[in-house]
């Protein structure tokens, strides 16, 4: 089994941190829901671990090697992969398109299709043309065409309705089965935690609740609401 690991990881945007000293591990195979209210740092956290901005303090190994060196593009070739928060699809391009990006090749496609089967019927169809739930399936098929070891999802619900985010939820389950190792930042929080092995809770830039059994804080519902109300 591999780990993405970060030890004691902090990151500043402008003058200061924006978040500090946080610990966690992202097994293969396993849904880690890393959740907490807006602005904590959930994304800017995200988006040192995929090499778009810089740390500032700490390590971030991937199968226990420091990937701190390496640019973005190396540490997705490394089997990173990130749903960037509000990164859509490229609307002018077909589905087919779309997938092609990161499958390379028509076998890519269809067998990514062979675990996406609502984005079969609409191959063909300008992305535009598709729903916002089917756009964001969409989005995670590319991302999972990526054959990553390790995926990064940014708040996908991000427009959509709870029943339409929960269509998503069994192939986020699926893929994480097939042996990818899911970070899931997600605002729906009682959603996530349905899916999620374990659970840590951010709040203003720091670890509020550490990593453990998500359901340790789908027990404890008062640990996450005074999380959201800065308690
Ligand atoms: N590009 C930027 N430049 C400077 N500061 C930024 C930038 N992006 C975010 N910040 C600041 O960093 C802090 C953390 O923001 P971040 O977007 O990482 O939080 P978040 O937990 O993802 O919030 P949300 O739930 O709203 O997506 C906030 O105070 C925010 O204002
Ligand atoms: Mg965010």
């Amino acid at each position: 089994m591999s780990e993405l690991k970060l030890i004691g990881v902090s990151v500043k945007r402008g003058a200061g941190p924006v978040i500090s000293g946080v610990d966690l591990t992202v097994r293969s195979g396993e849904i880690l829901a890393l959740v907490g209210p807006n602005g904590a740092g959930k994304t800017s956290l995200l988006e040192s671990i995929s090499g778009v901005i810089d740390h500032s303090a700490g390590d971030i190994l991937l199968g226990g090697e420091s990937i701190l060196k390496r640019s973005r593009v190396q540490r997705s070739r490394a089997g990173l992969a990130h749903i960037e928060q509000g990164r859509a699809i490229f609307p002018s391009l077909t589905v087919r398109e779309n997938l092609l990006l990161t499958a390379k090749s028509d076998a890519g496609v269809a067998e990514v299709l062979g675990s996406f089967p609502e984005l079969e019927k609409r191959i063909d169809a300008r992305s535009v043309l598709l729903s916002g739930g089917e756009q964001q399936m969409l989005v995670l098929a590319r991302a999972f065409a990526q054959k990553p070891r390790f995926l990064l999802i940014d708040e996908m619900s991000l427009g959509l309705a709870p029943v339409v985010f929960m269509r998503l939820l069994p192939l986020i389950q699926q893929i994480a089965k097939s042996g990818v190792g899911v970070l899931l930042v997600e605002q729906f929080t009682h959603l996530a935690l349905g899916i999620a092995d374990e659970a840590m809770v951010v709040a203003s830039g720091r670890v509020s609740h550490p990593q453990g059994p998500a359901s340790e804080l789908v027990e404890h519902p008062d640990v996450l609401r005074a999380a959201y109300l800065g308690g």
